[in-house]
């Protein structure tokens, strides 16, 4: 096989990739494959020559009967071996060709996937916000399956029609050429037919597949839901919304069904007329003398019409499945043409990060809504400080977050890490020298240690159980039934919240990060987890840069300064003592929860 999916070609699909012109993106997806194509080709023509020696023979044949020459049977026993031939090298030449189709469809299937998935990595996660995931699944799955599925219809067709077309026009061109005329009379109604069909079968194809992906995404979504579903007694609104949404697909799935009924009754009758036109126009040309013809050239010509309405109904046929195609070369488009990317590419790399921040008048506003949801925020944080953010639900603290994960971008206003605008440099080198701990860890399918040491390499057995003891964790890890080895079920789906949690602390400290994120970390733990995953968060936020957001303000007593968020605005900033003195919203927050 040939390599798969190298980065250079996924970078040409993500450059040359325009669902608008779908036949241009097709062809510029098999560029890179014309020789193999062409030699497919010349195997197709090959393959399929019986064809057309078979009417030739049979005419041959017939004209032998009316008219025995000296040696008839000479004659006969060598059409005889001709046709042999030319029907049994059609096992080994249709092998042939399907290997090389082969070779080309599926690794055009592989690229375009590959391109896809590096492109999901490359993408701002705000696309992904407003994206659903089933949706991108489908685009991965269903439409890749539809490109090839066309690619392969085309190429099929396309080979097929060629010879067809071309044997009987070269040979009924040598033998009775005035019948070309009466094959000229089908190539407009075939047209004209198939641009009539085209633009109906078009509209309900994209209805369809937006109906078939947002019920994709609802099942996703369900599926997610069914603990809170059950948990709220939901089950029958649940079964309702999705009923309601099957119901529309259905109905969809009827109109085209309906559409491709028509398509396919019109496709028959036209065949068929086709196919009796051809004798009938035979036999009266010879009978009349108008075209000079022996009795097996009128059977031959009017095999020859049969084969070239054969052909052209074939690429009639094809319309639905490249219709369906091009929908999906439309569908893929939205993610390899999205411009939301995260700029990373040509960036100034980042090697050494010393973790002090600096916001200049930063303000965010989320697409789609008016009100800013950071309103001109200024603040400076020293290298190795611990800034928390506190502050009523809506105030901010998660935005303020993603803007120094770098995963939004202001606005307006500016963002220095180290002194250097976020926006100039490569968010991939800053984010190796980040830690996060958030309130939802994030753990994947597989053993304790690969979670752990998710995103870092050449780390010893020794340093992940130092990092364990850290976290509090290696007492329970311990315990676990193969260690370090155990499979922990999917998102960690066998860990308490406060395991988990402080398994997302150990790899936060594997990584020995400069700048570290606590989003809630702790809020999900009861009192006595908490204690335990405090004590482990405290020995990780010594000596790095730190943001801790907190709704329990008893976890952030004893950072360096609190920033209190309200509005998107900084209501106050200042230690834990001179905000408890000021008796300002930090006062009321803190005497709300009874501490400080
Ligand atoms: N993706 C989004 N699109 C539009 N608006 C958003 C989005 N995310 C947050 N907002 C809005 O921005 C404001 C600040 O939200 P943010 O998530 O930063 O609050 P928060 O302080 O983290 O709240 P909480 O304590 O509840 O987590 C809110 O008014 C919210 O409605
Ligand atoms: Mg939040």
């Amino acid at each position: 096989m040939e390599a798969i999916a190298s980065k250079s070609i996924a970078e040409f699909l993500e450059n040359h990739y325009c669902g608008a012109k779908p036949w241009r993106t097709v062809i510029s997806l098999y560029g890179n494959n014309v020789w193999k194509l062409l030699l497919a080709g010349i195997l197709y023509a090959i393959k399929a020559s019986p064809l057309w020696i078979m009417p030739v023979i049979t005419a041959n044949v017939v004209n032998l009967v009316q008219h025995p020459g000296e040696h008839p049977f000479r004659s006969l026993a060598l059409n005889g071996a001709v046709v042999a031939l030319a029907l049994v090298q059609n096992i080994p030449m249709h092998w042939l060709y399907q290997r090389e189709i082969s070779k080309v469809a599926r690794s055009v299937e592989a690229e375009l996937r590959a391109a896809i998935v590096r492109k999901f990595q490359l993408l701002s996660i705000s696309f992904f916000k407003n994206s659903r995931t089933g949706a991108l699944q489908s685009k991965v799955l269903r439409d890749v399956e539809a490109v090839d599925q066309m690619s392969r219809t085309l190429f099929e067709g396309g080979y097929g029609a060629a010879t067809a077309i071309l044997s009987s026009v070269i040979i009924t061109a040598i033998r009775a050429p005035k019948f070309l005329l009466v094959f000229l009379i089908m190539v407009p109604v075939a047209c004209g037919l198939r641009m009539f069909l085209t633009e109906t079968l078009r509209k309900g194809n994209r209805e369809f597949r937006q109906e078939v992906e947002t019920m994709a995404a609802q099942v996703n979504g369900m599926i997610e839901m069914i603990p809170i579903t059950r948990a709220h007694a939901a089950e029958e609104t649940e079964i309702a919304r999705a009923t309601r949404k099957l119901g529309k697909v259905q109905a969809a799935g009827f109109r085209l069904d309906l559409q491709n009924a028509v398509f396919g009754g019109v496709t028959w009758v036209a065949f068929n007329i086709f196919s009796m036109m051809s004798v009938i126009v035979g036999g009266w040309a010879a009978i009349t003398g108008v075209i000079p013809l022996g009795a097996g050239d009128v059977v031959m010509v009017s095999s020859f019409f049969v084969s070239i309405s054969n052909s052209v109904m074939m690429l009639a046929n094809m319309i639905p499945s490249i219709t369906r195609g091009f929908e999906s070369v439309r569908s893929i488009g939205e993610v390899l043409e999205s411009p939301d990317l995260e700029q990373n590419i040509g960036k100034a790399a980042v090697t050494c990060v010393e973790g002090g921040f600096r916001f200049e008048n930063v303000s965010f506003t989320y697409k789609g809504t008016t009100r800013g949801s950071l309103n001109d925020f200024s603040l400076e944080v020293k290298p190795g400080e611990t800034l928390a953010v506190v502050g009523p639900s809506g105030a901010g603290k998660s935005t303020l977050m993603n803007l120094v994960l770098g995963f939004d971008r202001p606005s307006s206003g500016r963002i220095l890490l180290d002194g250097r605008n976020m926006n100039d440099i490569d968010l991939r080198g800053y984010r190796r020298s980040l830690g996060v701990v958030t309130q939802e860890t994030l753990l994947f399918h597989g053993t304790l240690r690969d979670n752990i040491l998710y995103g870092s390499r050449n780390v010893s057995d020794q340093a992940v159980i130092t990092a364990l003891e850290n976290a509090n964790a290696l007492e329970f890890v311990k315990k676990l039934p193969d260690g370090l080895n155990t499979m922990i079920g999917d998102r960690g789906a066998r860990l308490s919240g406060g395991q988990k949690q402080r398994i997302a602390i150990a790899r936060a400290l594997i990584r020995n990060p400069r700048v570290l994120i606590l989003d809630e970390a702790t809020s999900a733990l009861d009192t006595a987890s908490e204690a335990v995953v405090q004590a482990a968060l405290e020995r990780l936020m010594q000596g790095r840069t730190t943001f801790v957001v907190a709704h329990r303000l008893s976890t952030v007593r004893n950072a360096q300064r609190i920033l209190v968020l309200q509005d998107g605005n900084i209501a106050e900033i200042g230690t834990p003592e001179e905000l408890i003195e000021r008796n300002g919203l930090y006062a009321k927050l803190c005497a709300m929860q009874r501490v400080g």
